[in-house]
């Protein structure tokens, strides 16, 4: 096992002394290769909360965060050594002005692997390759990362964790901001990623149709609890999803209206359009 939560709890203490539970006695574990978990739930569940415990940029208040066999809990002194992990285990930030300071593109691109102890040339070379992975072309590595767009500067956020080569990518949503397209081109690239070298990726996402398409494995937290993890079929079988406040997708919608109407079951719900066809056409 990659990374395993044992009975996490963690608290945000206020200026005022008050303590807010933002995760409660999370009990999870995620394997170092071939999952693609969609992490969801309202804004304010604990999804950030919670991805930040996998790469150690949180502690746990109490409970323990296993990751590539180190065991990270409240008592742990500061000295311990997370770069590594950090390396294996890389977040994408919500707001990609977290993780953008360098003057331009292709510095904080190459931030990330020099931290690692990578040769400048092979850092810019990685670079090179993130930019145009992420859609993006060679011109905006001279550029200032602080003059793109919100939706060019989120591209360029996934690109530096891209240079780091991670064996688990956790993006804390890619694709809130983006057009239609950019955000199918994404999705196309974590799954070639994920297609291609078998790893794990994680990603928080609003969008209930690429937790449908792209998903093998959903995670739902609601106040800072794990309330669902299992596959998507089963999420979208689920009678709590309305208690949860999650939509359905459109094709899960419609297949079910289908359903109804034709007095017919079509399980394993379709993933896409042919697939709906091909339930649907032997009946009507
Ligand atoms: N630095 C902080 N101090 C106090 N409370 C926080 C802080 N960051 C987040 N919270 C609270 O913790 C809860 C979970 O936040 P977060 O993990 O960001 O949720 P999500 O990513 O699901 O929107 C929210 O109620 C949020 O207001
Ligand atoms: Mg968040």
């Amino acid at each position: 096992m990659a990374i395993k939560f044992t009975e996490v709890s963690y608290q945000y203490s206020s200026p005022d002394g008050s303590l807010f539970d933002a995760l409660k006695n999370i009990n999870l574990d995620i394997a170092k290769t071939g999952e693609f978990i969609a992490l969801i739930g309202e804004t304010g569940s604990g999804k950030s909360t919670l991805v930040q415990h996998m790469n150690a940029l949180m502690k746990p208040s109490s409970g323990q965060v296993e990751i590539y066999g180190i065991k990270i809990n409240h008592s742990k002194s500061k000295k311990q050594k997370l770069t590594p992990l950090r390396q294996k285990v890389g977040l994408v930030f919500q707001f990609p002005e977290y993780q953008l300071f360098e003057e331009t593109v292709m510095r904080d691109i190459m931030f990330g692997p020099r931290n690692f102890n990578i040769s400048k040339e092979e850092a810019k070379q990685r670079a090179r390759k993130a930019i145009i992975q992420v859609g993006l072309d060679e011109s905006y590595l001279e550029r200032s990362p602080f003059n793109l767009s919100g939706g060019e500067k989120k591209r360029v956020s996934i690109a530096g964790i891209l240079a780091m080569e991670p064996d688990i990518l956790v993006l804390d949503e890619p694709t809130s901001g983006l057009d239609p397209k950019g955000r199918d081109a994404l999705i196309d690239l974590f799954t070639l990623i994920h297609n291609t070298y078998h790893k794990t990726i994680i990603i928080i996402t609003h969008d209930m149709n690429i937790v449908h398409q792209v998903a093998s494995r959903v995670l739902v937290m609601r106040e800072g609890e794990l309330v669902f993890d299992g596959t998507s079929e089963a999420l979208f079988n689920n009678e709590s999803l309305n208690k949860w406040n999650l939509e359905e997708p459109d094709l899960i919608k419609m297949t079910k209206q289908l359903e109804q109407r034709y007095s017919i079951s079509m399980r394993p719900f379709p993933k896409n359009i042919d697939q709906l066809f091909h339930h649907i056409k032997d009946v009507i």
